[in-house]
């Protein structure tokens, strides 16, 4: 798996902060797509790892604690337009896979879908949660970021598959 970072992470650095990578989440009743410009690899409880900053506010962050599994998306640059469109509405008022036309498939390893468009898909599974806290936060960072509070989350996934295409 190691190998990966070398391969596969290089690709999707290239895609963030803009135009981002799409997050797949949600339950058996509903899914969710975002998309998201902040995102970490490594390596953590000895487990290759990704992790995520999704803001409290987010119609996909309930998803998140209720179901710790996901899947990150890696498109190409044909979709730049349902990239913006996700990253710009938000699943509470609308279904971003009938507004985008975006295809669910299924993942390997866990039972939150992937996108059939993707080049890269991650699926992931949460194993920590920490949420930012306001005094541990520079004052710079906490005026450009967080005037009205908002924190981003921080969910530490490890990383159970990864496909290409
Ligand atoms: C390029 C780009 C990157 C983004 N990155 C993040 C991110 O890392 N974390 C986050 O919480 N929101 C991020 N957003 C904003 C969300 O994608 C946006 O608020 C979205 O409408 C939320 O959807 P939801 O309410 O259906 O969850 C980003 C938006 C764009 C356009």
């Amino acid at each position: 798996m190691h190998q990966i970072f070398q391969t596969i992470f290089p690709q999707i650095l290239d895609k963030i902060p803009s135009p981002g990578v799409l997050m797949l989440c949600g339950n058996q009743e509903k899914e969710n797509l975002i998309t998201l410009g902040w995102l970490h690899f490594g390596s953590i409880w000895n487990y290759p790892s990704l992790t995520i900053y999704v803001r409290s506010s987010r119609y996909s962050y309930p998803f998140l604690l209720e179901n710790p599994d996901f899947t990150i998306n890696v498109l190409s640059k044909q979709y730049q337009k349902e990239i913006q469109f996700c990253g710009s509405h938000s699943g509470r008022y609308c279904d971003k896979f009938k507004e985008t036309g975006l295809v669910k498939a299924p993942s390997k390893k866990i039972t939150v879908s992937s996108l059939k468009a993707a080049e890269i898909v991650v699926e992931c599974s949460i194993i920590g949660n920490v949420p930012f806290l306001q005094e541990q936060i520079s004052d710079q960072i906490q005026a450009q970021f967080y005037p009205q509070g908002d924190y981003h989350q921080q969910f530490i996934a490890k990383i159970l598959n990864i496909k290409e295409k």
